[in-house]
């Protein structure tokens, strides 16, 4: 059977990525997570000082330097989930951090950084048989996948379980900083010029606020189903 693509879209915290690996992983296909594609960007930028303390950023010599980014992704024997590369070393867990949360959606936001990230997601998705997250790849990155998901929950709910989660790695979280970093990001994401983040048209829609997370990984199952089975009248 042909494999299809699926793209899930939606706001910042919503759970995407648990969802989208989950179903990757129940179906046999490969997950890409875009978002950490553009948390490898920042990071670049961070440790090579193109980030100034203010948070303006370097934009010609990061351009002159973009292309020196290499993302790959490799699965963790342990976790039996991917591990995010920038350049050959693994920076999962600096991609997380808060510090990079604050300067991603920046970053995400100018052309030439798009620009390179969509044509690598593209490339990663040729064959099809791919789950990729994030903002915009139902709208532009594959805007004919066979099926687009769009996640939402309320902001209180997804900053929670943002919070939750830098804890439980052993970060540093404030929680009201947190749930302004994603009303921020959430602003920046949806406002830019370039790919913004929007529901597709033909997106299906997942407000996840109340759901549990094999809830909502049995919804994703049954939605595939429906696609890659349809009933015959
Ligand atoms: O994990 P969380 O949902 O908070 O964010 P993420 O998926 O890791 O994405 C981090 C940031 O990358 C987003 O806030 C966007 O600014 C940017 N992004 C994007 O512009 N386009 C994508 N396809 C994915 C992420």
């Amino acid at each position: 059977m042909k494999k299809i693509t699926i793209a899930i879209d939606g706001h910042s915290s919503c759970g995407k990525s648990t969802m989208a690996k989950d179903l990757a992983r129940e179906i046999g296909y490969i997950y890409i997570d875009s978002g950490a594609m553009y948390r490898c960007c920042t990071l670049f930028c961070l440790q090579q000082g193109l980030i100034s303390p203010d948070g303006t950023i370097d934009t010609a010599e990061f351009e002159r330097r973009m292309p020196e980014i290499h993302v790959s992704f490799r699965l963790n024997p342990e976790t039996g989930r991917p591990d995010t590369y920038l350049n050959n070393v693994c920076v999962e867990r600096e991609i997380r951090t808060m510090e990079v949360s604050s300067f991603v959606s920046p970053v995400a936001a100018l052309p030439f950084v798009r620009a390179a990230m969509t044509a690598q997601q593209q490339e990663m998705g040729r064959e099809g048989g791919i789950v990729m997250d994030g903002r915009d790849i139902g709208t532009a990155v594959f805007p004919n996948a066979e099926m687009k998901v769009f996640v939402t929950a309320s902001d209180e709910i997804r900053a929670q379980r943002r919070y939750d989660e830098l804890i439980a790695k052993g970060e540093q979280a404030v929680f009201q900083q947190v749930l302004e970093n994603l009303r921020e990001r959430d602003r920046i994401d949806s406002t830019r010029a370039v790919a913004p983040l929007r529901q597709a048209d033909d997106a299906l829609v997942l407000d996840n606020s109340h759901l549990t997370i094999p809830e909502q990984k049995q919804w994703l199952l049954d939605r595939f189903i429906e696609r890659t089975h349809p009933q015959t009248p």
